[in-house]
């Protein structure tokens, strides 16, 4: 099976079977053999009617064999009618027994191979999902792209697995019926045309109307399960608020609009196979009453009628098994549709065309006149110029919404700025690999976000490799340690989803020693001590300074405690950097970060004795 490092490369806009195709192409093999298989089928189809026809002509009504069977069955065996009759029985039960075992294996082959196409496409969507950017996610409802990643994907796999089987193996027989006939009787041929063209039109009439309301049906099923998905997240909130009445409510409305058009395709879908139903009755009814005529005036023989009925009522089959299977192949287009428009989103945030290998940080970060809009209209970022040089640390501080988590992102590359520059010594980070460049970057949240693993999972998600006494050395030095042996099974306790089950210090803590393990040259850290009580805390910033010792790090605080040993303090304000400077200097100043300051420690404004304690706190 394939390895799933990067999503196949699917031309623009191709048709839906065109576009899928590189999914099923590694299982060609398996596909034309069971084609084979299904020749095979097939061709024992189309045989069995004619030793029928042999039974009725040459045993019971004694006629004499012709061409070509008589130059095939042996005299001794045509003049022998117990025989004869014996050795058509045979004939049929072996071509009973050939077909059966053609369509298991044929089917088999068919289906194994579906299956396995699909999970390919269920690991690639997947990492291509993970590819895109936060953009992506930003405009996304995580409930309707889940919906995508498993029913959507599931409806493929309904018709893949079950219908497409069925449907390749109709289509083999209808074919080839209708050109045998073609040899045989020409009448017969061009009725079976014109009755199977009638039915494919309606067909397709149906088909049509069904696929539209199936598409609508996809993506309110989407949004409803965005709805659902929504609301259990925030469970909490919902219930502290008593809002259960109100989310039950809109996922009702979101239920019953699904309701409504499941019901509108039921009625199209229900209509359809007494539709066809009815063209086919008649269709063999045209068959019967014109091939009675023609055996009365003997222009052809009964066993000929019986092969020729049998012929079209076996070619029919399929026509009603298509008109079952709308709902599924219906489904399947829209979801395909749907799955097809997600696998050609393409990240805003990419590797270039020639990037190279990031390296450990040398010399310096330098961000130079960065501006940067999340939705083009409001700017989030403007002009902003700093350096931060290796081994000091930088601290970003402002009122909620400055900016300052947006410097982070841009350093991480989860956006690229729409004009201006990360240089990371001396080079656009754009130029680097993703995978390298987020590789010199250790993260410490400021929502931990741990995972459903054990703790000790957690903490090497920094880095897989790192060996268990790492593992414990990190911990040690977050001041997890002691809390992490009070688990009921130490490192090896599986947390709860996002970490549920640990406080918020706690949870900070794992995602500190997640971060010591990662041994990445520049550190950041986006509001570390936000939500925890003055205990926490203390044990938390404890831990955050040995993280950063001899690592570069830019870190965003609301609280100024964390950050009194920076070296350098950038104050943003509206997007824009309005101070930059060593602590002690803007508080001289006495500009934002003073006021800051002030507010924080409660000092009264403007007073020598205040300037005095301020100061007397860096000394
Ligand atoms: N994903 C997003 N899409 C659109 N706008 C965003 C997005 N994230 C942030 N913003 C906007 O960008 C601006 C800067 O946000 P940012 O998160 O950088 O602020 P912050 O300084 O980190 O605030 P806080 O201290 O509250 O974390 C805000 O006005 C915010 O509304
Ligand atoms: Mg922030």
């Amino acid at each position: 099976m394939k390895q799933y490092t990067n999503t196949p490369v699917i031309p623009k806009k191709p048709g839906l079977i065109r576009s899928f195709w590189c999914y099923a192409q590694p299982y060609r093999r398996h596909i034309v053999l069971a084609l084979c298989i299904m020749l095979i089928d097939t061709i024992s189809s189309l045989a069995a009617p004619w030793p029928v026809k042999l039974i009725f002509d040459s045993v019971l009504l004694h006629k004499p064999l012709t061409a070509p069977w008589s130059q095939i069955i042996p005299t001794a065996v045509a003049q022998n009618i117990m025989l004869l009759f014996a050795v058509l029985c045979v004939v049929l039960l072996v071509l009973a027994i050939v077909s059966a075992l053609a369509t298991y294996y044929g089917m088999r082959l068919l289906t194994v191979a579906g299956q396995r196409v699909i999970f390919d496409l269920r690991c690639a969507l997947f990492t291509h999902l993970q590819q895109l950017s936060p953009s992506f996610y930003d405009r996304q409802r995580l409930g309707d792209l889940l919906t995508r990643l498993t029913s959507d994907v599931q409806t493929i796999q309904d018709l893949l697995v079950m219908a497409l089987p069925m449907l390749v193996l109709s289509v083999m027989i209808v074919a080839s019926m209708l050109i045998i006939l073609l040899f045989i009787n020409p009448i017969f041929s061009v009725l079976g045309v014109v009755i199977s063209l009638c039915i494919f039109f309606v067909l397709r009439i149906y088909l049509i109307s069904i696929k539209q309301v199936a598409r609508q049906a996809r993506r309110q099923e989407g949004q409803a399960n965005a709805v659902a998905q929504e609301n259990l997240l925030g469970i909490r909130v919902v219930q502290a608020f008593g809002m259960e009445a109100h989310s039950r409510q809109r996922y009702q409305e979101m239920a019953a609009h699904t309701l409504r058009l499941g019901e509108r395709s039921a009625d199209l879908q229900s209509g359809l196979p007494s539709v066809v139903g009815l063209m086919t009755d008649i269709g063999t009814l045209l068959v019967l009453g014109i091939g009675g005529l023609l055996v009365m005036r003997s222009w052809i023989s009964i066993g000929d009628l019986l092969v020729f009925s049998s012929y079209l009522s076996t070619m029919y089959k399929p026509l009603r098994q298509l008109s079952k299977f709308s709902n599924t192949l219906t489904r399947a287009s829209a979801s395909a549709e749907r799955v097809l428009d997600l696998l050609q989103t393409r990240s805003d945030v990419a590797d270039a065309r020639n990037a190279c290998e990031a390296l450990p940080l040398r010399h310096a970060i330098a961000f130079e006149h960065v501006h940067f809009s999340y939705d083009k209209e409001r700017s989030a970022l403007e002009d902003i110029t700093f350096q931060v040089r290796q081994g000091t640390m930088v601290a970003l501080v402002g009122h909620t919404g400055a900016g300052k988590s947006s410097i982070l992102h841009l350093l991480q590359r989860f956006y690229d700025p729409q004009r201006g520059a990360i240089l990371l010594d001396g080079q656009d980070i754009r130029q680097f690999t993703l995978a390298s460049l987020r590789q010199q970057i250790a993260l410490v949240p400021q929502d931990p976000m741990l995972f459903r693993a054990s703790v000790r999972e957690n903490i090497a998600y920094g880095r897989p490799q790192a060996t268990d006494e790492e593992i414990v050395a990190a911990a040690i030095a977050a001041n997890a340690h002691d809390f992490i042996s009070h688990l009921p099974q130490g490192y090896d306790t599986v947390l709860e989803e996002r970490g549920v089950g640990l406080s918020g210090g706690e949870r900070q803590r794992i995602a500190i020693a997640r971060a010591m393990v990662r041994q990445a040259s520049l550190l950041l850290l986006d509001e570390p001590t936000v939500g925890l009580d003055a205990q926490s805390e203390e044990k938390v910033v404890q831990a955050l300074e040995r993280l950063m010792a001899g690592r570069t790090t830019l870190i965003s605080a609301h609280r100024l405690s964390t950050i009194q040993r920076a070296d350098c303090i950038i104050v943003i304000d509206k997007g824009r950097i309005v101070e930059m400077g060593r602590p002690a200097d803007l508080l001289a100043q006495h500009g934002y970060y003073y006021r800051l300051y002030a507010l924080q420690f409660h000092l009264q404004d403007q007073t020598q004795t205040t300037s005095m304690k301020v100061l007397r706190r860096y000394s």
